[in-house]
């Protein structure tokens, strides 16, 4: 069942929306070689708390971190650990969902650490390209189908695959609602689009074949054949005539 929100449901998430936001921003000046997956959660965490919101991944199905850190092949779901340290050339995924009493707001970034090789770089660039290709078809009466479809249009005319086992979500006072949000699909299909539905497109693209498997830590998926993998996500809000993200700071490319 989609569920469609009040105005008022609609700014309590956007005030969870601009923390994950700054969320960002912060991440954005700290994020360097030398560090590991674990401080970039511990940096998550504060920035949430210190502005009133949850970080509502600790604990989702027993989730033990307030974010998911995904380094290169790790696609989705990479737990925070001080043992991974992050090296010059990474890329890394950050993904984050804050509440705001009671409404969330989902969203993640891939961070290029240092500099990195012209091919993770053209990856975490293409991914991000394709969720705002898939951002042209949403507004009222257009499909989730729609969405779908230039999501995996873009990302394999760039010679990339999109997963096949993750997908975008409805989201609101629950973290994943209906409908879901494949990456790969056919236009004209699926859900209609209606003002005040609240979703997070996020592509998950790998580098070289679909395939994921997930680690026996039960959370890390990995591309199978070891490439590299991005993640980009925003929480978007429908409106009769396109849409609102609120899940990117002030100033954000
Ligand atoms: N934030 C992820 C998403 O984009 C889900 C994270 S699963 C969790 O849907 F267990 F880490 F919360
Ligand atoms: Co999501």
């Amino acid at each position: 069942m989609v569920i469609v929100k009040s105005p008022r449901e609609i700014a309590l998430m956007k005030e969870a929306g601009r923390v994950v936001g700054l969320v960002f921003k912060t991440l954005e000046e700290k994020i360097h070689p030398g560090m590991s997956t674990l401080d970039i959660d511990a940096i998550v965490e504060k920035v949430m708390l210190d502005n009133d919101c949850i970080p509502s991944e600790k604990g989702y199905y027993d989730y033990p971190a307030s974010s998911c850190v995904s380094v290169n092949e790790v696609l989705v779901h990479g737990i925070p650990s001080s043992k991974r340290i992050l090296k010059e050339g990474d890329i890394v995924s950050v993904d984050i969902v804050a509440t705001y009493k009671g409404y969330m707001a989902d969203a993640c970034r891939t961070y290029k650490v240092g500099t990195v090789s012209e091919r993770a770089d053209r990856l975490v660039r293409v991914t991000k390209e394709a969720f705002f290709e898939s951002l042209k078809y949403v507004k009222a009466g257009n499909h989730i189908g729609d969405i779908s479809h230039a999501v995996q249009t873009y990302v394999e005319k760039h010679g990339y695959n999109v997963s096949r086992d993750y997908t975008g979500h409805g989201i609101g006072s629950h973290m994943h609602e209906d409908p879901s949000i494949p990456n790969y699909g056919k236009e004209g299909t699926g859900v209609k689009l209606t003002p005040g539905m609240t979703i997070c497109i996020e592509p998950m693209v790998l580098e070289g074949r679909k395939e994921t498997r997930v680690l026996p830590d039960g959370w890390t998926a990995v591309s199978k054949d070891g490439k590299l993998t991005a993640h980009y996500e925003n929480t978007v809000v429908v409106k009769e005539d396109g849409y609102e993200i609120i899940t990117m700071y002030e100033g954000e490319e």
